[in-house]
């Protein structure tokens, strides 16, 4: 028995690798999309809590850049929710992924407009009700991710969600070479999301500081925060992620934070790190697979070495070569 790596919508997309580099707020900017979607991947730009416009200039960045479909990640709790969506089918966007929440309030929009939708799923109970309400594909997301972050492992979870779900399901977390990504498929995944692999890419545009952080990393180099605040969100250890989760319990005692002080913390502290490369004070949103990410390579190299590593060792043909 061989391992099966159809992916439907990899093929309407005419994708080259089954590899999606996942929506990052601030790090995922039009110009890494495209160089992933160019090299034959999907690129996702992420936007987090931006307005319509600053969207609309990062989509337009990357149509200048590449003719091959990529896709835009929407943060549903944001506020600007509504002019991102308008900004996303005003400019023929393909893809549209969504982090923490239900993007079914959009489902039938975006689907008229021939818009693939894949929601990010932390448990097979989510993947099975994104499938009822229609999506077309979901990525199951472990907790060794980058970003935002459920309870399940990916060895554990990916699993469960593709006994779940019919759709495609994409598996994301943890992975950054090619022993990873045959991993996931092994577990039936028809797809890989990675982040942190692209944040070192020669094209991406973090910070150098960022850059430098990922590549020094070892595996036990991130910390989770949240945990008790909620929104939970894995980074890399400084000063400023270890003193929150010293002083997340007496936050308790506070009152709840408002969205503009959730926006502040969530975005802010992320654009300190992504735009300005603030050491201290920044949020270095980057996985546990930090450790093996050691080189800064051109994103057609990245594809390239993952597929022709796990095609090796699943023993199936590298149809890219
Ligand atoms: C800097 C950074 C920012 C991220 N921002 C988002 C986001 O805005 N929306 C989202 O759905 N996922 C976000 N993620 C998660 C990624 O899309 C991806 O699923 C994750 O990084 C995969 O795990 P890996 O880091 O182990 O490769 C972010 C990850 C990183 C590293």
């Amino acid at each position: 028995m061989t391992v099966n790596i159809s992916n439907p919508i990899f093929e309407k997309l005419g994708m080259k690798y089954p590899i999606v580099e996942g929506g990052m707020t601030w790090a995922g900017s039009g110009a890494l999309a495209a160089a992933v979607s160019e090299a034959g991947g999907l690129g996702i730009i992420g936007t987090g809590y931006w307005h319509g416009d600053e969207v609309r200039r990062e989509v337009r960045r990357a149509k200048e850049l590449t003719d091959k479909p990529f896709g835009v990640n929407v943060m549903l709790m944001s506020r600007h929710i509504r002019e991102v969506f308008d900004v996303i089918l005003e400019e023929g966007v393909k893809v549209v992924a969504t982090g923490a929440g239900d993007p079914s309030p959009f489902l039938d929009e975006l689907h008229a407009a021939g818009i693939v939708v894949m929601p990010v799923v932390p448990s097979s109970s989510m993947a099975r009700m994104m499938e009822r309400k229609g999506v077309d594909a979901v990525v199951a997301e472990g907790m060794e991710s980058g970003g935002h972050i459920g309870h399940m492992t990916t060895m554990a979870l990916i699993p469960q969600v593709v006994d779940a779900v019919d759709i495609p399901v994409i598996a994301a977390g943890g992975i950054a070479d090619g022993r990873g990504a045959a991993a996931a498929f092994m577990l039936g995944a028809s797809g890989i999301q990675m982040g942190t692999r692209f944040l070192t890419a020669a094209e991406s545009e973090i910070h150098p500081n960022f850059k430098k952080k990922v590549l020094k990393a070892k595996d036990i180099d991130t910390i989770v925060t949240g945990n008790v605040l909620g929104n939970r969100a894995r980074v890399l250890k400084n000063k400023m992620s270890k003193n929150f989760v010293k002083n997340e319990v007496n936050e308790l005692q506070k009152p709840k934070p408002n969205y503009e002080q959730m926006e502040k913390l969530e975005s802010g502290t992320l654009k300190a790190a992504v735009v300005e490369g603030d050491k201290d004070g920044g949020a270095f949103m980057a996985g546990q697979i930090s450790g093996l990410v050691n080189d800064e390579k051109p994103v057609a190299e990245i594809l390239d070495d993952i597929w022709s590593q796990a095609t090796d060792l699943m023993g199936i043909p590298n149809t890219t070569k």
